[in-house]
């Protein structure tokens, strides 16, 4: 592919060997050669010979640009919704309460279950056309609403083809050990074995799976089972990362540090050592304020714990039909500043940088640099700060992906 360069625009490169809190460069300029970043910096630096070599230019006309947003935590295929049990909570049930009575993520599952691979496909890609069209180049994406062998690979079959068929790349997570299915009521530990053994050999064979997450809670699984499953991922190469701390303090961070995990996300109820043990192990702190809003919770993750200790933050959407209903990346940038207390600077990091990090994407996203991916969005706005703002309000201009604008 031919050089091309795009020029006259303000980048918030978010490249943190760049001075400033969004790594930005004023007047700055991209060139892009076979869909990586050729030369970035001052369009006035542009070396001469590069110039030349140009086939195509483009005019930024002085907006912004940023890398492409990465929603690091979705569970974006699913069938069915959970519209009746909203309601439900609003007459005063409690997430966990409906959980147990064997609705809640159960209910998502009968309903996945029933679905078959195009259903879920078309459910999926409208759900994900409104993220793309907020400047998200890269999506995270889980199973975990099959629960057995058949519909748990049909979902990683589903989120690779997405990633096949639209402008963005996908990453998956393999999430059987999201809820005990009812063929296994009473034996979690051999549903564990059956994941183990069974489910996620059968996946990681078809490469359908990125890494292994878990749900390690009251209404999930205990810290003893989550460590098994992990222990077999790890077994087979493959990175883990964990719901935790969501709705309880079940230590599953210091699990997490612990095994190095690319993640741990949720984390209202994380403490002192789980903060410790995610620094030491190098992983990312995901929020999602999505689940947060939509489950109502007072309690806070403890942020400024999280920035002492050196955590990277990173932000997702959660993407769920029952804590998370939500396919804006920009309104989690709004709450993750208005309900956490994140500065615009670190949300527009928490997905871009960091969250390039939990998808194992460091190298070749997250920022605007030398030798990464050419995926880039491009907004009418007049500081990044704004990203965080407004709320209901979209102002992407355009979105290119390995050096090509797109349209989904
Ligand atoms: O990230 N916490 C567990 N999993 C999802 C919710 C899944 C569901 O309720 O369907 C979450 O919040
Ligand atoms: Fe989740």
């Amino acid at each position: 592919m031919a050089m091309e360069l795009w020029l006259g625009g303000r980048l918030a490169t978010m490249d943190p060997t760049v001075a400033g809190p969004y790594g930005a460069i004023e007047d700055g300029a991209i060139a892009v050669e076979d869909g990586r970043i050729a030369w970035i910096g001052r369009t006035a630096d542009l070396p001469g010979d590069l110039a030349r070599r140009t086939a195509a230019r483009h005019d930024l006309a002085g907006r912004w640009v940023t890398p492409g947003l990465i929603d690091c935590h979705t569970h974006i295929v699913h069938g069915g919704d959970r519209a009746a049990e909203f309601e439900l909570r609003l007459s005063g049930a409690t997430y966990e309460e409906i959980a147990r009575a064997g609705g809640g993520i159960r209910s998502t599952v009968t309903a996945t279950r029933a679905a078959d691979e195009d259903t879920l496909f078309a459910q999926a890609r409208a759900r994900l056309r409104p993220l793309l069209a907020e400047g998200v180049t890269a999506v995270e994406i889980k199973s975990g609403y099959g629960l057995d062998r058949e519909t748990e690979l049909r979902m990683l079959r589903v989120a690779r083809r997405l990633g096949r068929e639209l402008p963005v790349t996908v990453r998956t997570s393999f999430l059987g050990a999201h809820a005990l299915p009812p063929e296994f009521d009473g034996r979690a530990d051999a549903y564990i074995d059956f994941l183990s053994a069974e489910v996620l050999p059968a996946a990681a064979a078809d490469g359908l799976v990125d890494a292994v997450d878990a749900f390690c809670e009251r209404i999930g699984f205990t810290l003893a089972q989550t460590r098994r499953l992990f222990e077999a991922a790890t077994a087979r190469g493959l990175r883990v990362r964990l719901h935790a701390e969501q709705l309880s303090d079940m230590k599953g961070a210091v699990l997490a540090g612990q095994f190095k995990a690319l993640s741990a996300d949720h984390l209202e109820w994380l403490e002192a050592d789980g903060v410790a043990a995610l620094a030491a192990g190098g992983s990312v702190a995901v929020l999602l304020p999505g689940a947060f809003y939509f489950l109502r919770e007072t309690r806070l993750p403890p942020v400024a714990a999280l920035r002492q200790a050196g955590v990277p933050i990173a932000i997702a959407t959660d993407c769920n039909p029952g804590s998370s209903p939500v396919t804006s990346l920009l309104l989690m940038l709004s709450m993750a500043c208005t309900y956490f207390r994140l500065t615009p600077a670190e949300a527009l990091a928490g997905v871009t940088r960091h969250a390039a990090a939990v998808l194992d994407l460091a190298a070749s996203h997250g920022t605007l640099s030398l030798g990464k991916a050419a995926d880039f969005a491009i907004w009418e706005i007049e500081r990044p700060g704004e990203l965080a703002y407004r709320v209901g309000f979209n102002p992407l201009y355009a979105t290119v992906r390995a050096g090509r604008p797109t349209s989904a």
